[in-house]
């Protein structure tokens, strides 16, 4: 169906503007946002958005006439001054799309006044933003009945930024997401989630077996498997000469064959060891003391990473019972690093770590134990298949190494002029009229923009598809976890005391 032709205006047909007079009855199907085609020849189509509609009418073109003299003229029953009124379009053209060879190229030349112009075919507008009708589906363009399907590899590879105001949609977003990389079911997903708001929407029954919920504070990382380095990257203050001493003391430790040991035992070693300087010693029995306060050292490890992911397994770690930021970060270095080791040694299978609140784990200018991984994963992570989704309402905070390895961003209402500012400098392919539309948004209308798509596009978030049972934190449950993980610690310390007595 003909919607409308291309006219002539001072500054139209150009590359940048095509302006066309709408046919009367499809003005009413007729928005901004809608792909338009414009036929060239047989095999080349120009494909178009639709980015303003104003009304024209002669009678009322005049400069000269005031106000109160057009109103006061009485000619509506002499002419048909209704009908000379007309809708017309303005398109943005974006591209040149070969039917044939389902190419997309740039416009090279202006199409002709006198132009037909068609709504996009579905078709159409999937070759040209390069969707993929097996890919993840996020959501539908309203304007055309389009689904948005973007290719996993295209989407992921290169890692994906979810970034919005607070209340737009992100962690919705970001759940229709896990639903479909779920229902792709080869992926391993961790997901970060600091409120602990996943574990409800993904409660039900079908997820039963696919998704694993872990307590932040349940979690023990396993002080004998950690080496003098990797203590250090949790006491960032601690110098190359300090870790070399703690090497010093666990190597000693090991000699020993205490079995396993607590950080308490690693203070009480650094405290009776000889010819070390005494400031040194303080400070370093300080951090190693702030650590074992975190209640997050055990003398054993409760996890084992390498079955805890599988193909289309996702582990969310809720951090929500985690009171100090510097916990919570402790725990995500302490995945994350495990996590990406494993993968690189392809023990595990290509992994997916979504961040809820990255900006607190990978903050641009404040200290944060979790952020060097963080950005390691961004800067090297897509060699080993690993690919990061930061969800964050501050870009601004965020490390500007992480997100600008993002090449793909889900962005949804921004309000922030720091923000909005930002975003413009750091995403590719965002101009100054799309960002100018992020302040409109409504909840759950996005823009896509990047690796995952061929063209930036505005797109409403789909339903999802399930819901969850709102449930409030289970005393029972947790009692019992607790109760476990104590009984397990003491058993372990006992086991160790028992066996040095002996000696
Ligand atoms: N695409 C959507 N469709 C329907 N409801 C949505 C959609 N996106 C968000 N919402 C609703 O809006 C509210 C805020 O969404 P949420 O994802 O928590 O925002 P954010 O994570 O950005 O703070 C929630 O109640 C959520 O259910
Ligand atoms: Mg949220």
């Amino acid at each position: 169906m003909i919607i409308g032709i291309v006219i002539v205006t001072s500054d139209s047909p150009s590359l940048e503007k095509i302006e066309v007079i709408l046919e009367k009855d499809s003005s009413l199907i007729i928005e901004r946002g809608q792909f338009v085609t414009i036929p060239k020849n047989e095999k080349i189509e120009v494909i178009g958005l639709i980015s303003g509609i104003k009304k024209y009418n002669a009678y009322y073109e005049t400069l000269e006439a005031s106000a109160h003299e057009i109103a006061s003229r009485d000619y509506h029953n002499i002419f048909p001054i209704n009908e000379w009124e007309n809708t017309i379009a303005e398109i943005k053209p974006l591209g040149e799309l070969d039917i044939e060879k389902e190419v997309v190229s740039r416009v090279k030349y202006p199409v002709s006044p006198g132009s037909k112009v068609f709504r996009s075919s579905p078709h159409s507008i999937e070759v040209f933003l390069g969707l993929d009708k097996n890919g993840l589906h996020l959501g539908f363009l309203q304007a055309n009945e389009v689904d948005i399907k973007l290719n996993i590899s295209r989407l992921l590879r290169k890692h994906l930024a979810i970034l919005a105001i607070s209340g737009a949609g992100k962690s919705y977003a970001a759940s229709v997401l896990l639903e479909e990389i779920l229902q792709y079911g080869k992926l391993g997903v961790i997901l970060i989630d600091p409120h602990g708001e996943y574990s409800n929407i993904f409660n039900t029954s079908e997820y039963k077996e696919n998704i694993e919920v872990l307590s932040g504070s349940l979690i023990s990382i396993g002080v004998p498997e950690l080496s003098a380095w990797d203590i250090s990257e949790f006491i960032p203050e601690m110098s190359v000469v300090q870790t070399r001493v703690l090497e010093g003391i666990i190597t000693n430790i090991k000699k020993m064959n205490l079995g396993h040991y607590s950080i308490l035992e690693l203070i009480k070693q650094l405290e009776i060891t000889e010819g070390v300087n005494p400031r040194t010693r303080e400070a370093m029995v300080g951090w190693l003391l702030s650590l074992h306060r975190t209640y997050l050292f055990s003398p054993e490890s409760n996890l084992d990473f390498q079955n805890l992911i599988s193909p289309g397994k996702t582990v969310i770690l809720d951090l929500s019972d985690l009171q100090s930021f510097r916990a919570r970060r402790i725990q995500a270095l302490y995945f994350l690093k495990s996590l990406y080791s494993l993968r690189i040694q392809n023990k595990i299978p290509p992994i997916v770590f979504m961040i809820e609140e990255a900006h607190q784990f990978c903050p641009e200018s404040s200290r944060s134990v979790s952020k060097g991984i963080i950005e390691t994963i961004a800067r090297e992570g897509r060699k080993f298949y690993c690919s990061l989704c930061l969800i964050s309402q501050r870009p601004v905070n965020l490390s500007v190494t992480a997100l600008s390895q993002c090449n793909s961003n889900l962005i949804l209402r921004i309000r922030n002029p720091y923000d909005l500012d930002f975003i413009g400098k750091t995403s590719e392919g965002i101009d100054r009229s799309i960002l100018k539309m992020l302040p409109d948004l409504e909840v759950g209308e996005a823009l896509i923009v990047g690796e995952g798509i061929n063209y930036p596009i505005f797109f409403r978030i789909r339903a999802r598809k399930h819901h969850g049972t709102s449930i409030s934190p289970n005393l029972q449950q947790t009692a019992e976890s607790y109760a476990k993980k104590w009984q397990f610690n003491n058993s372990v310390n006992f086991e160790r005391i028992s066996r040095s007595e002996d000696k």
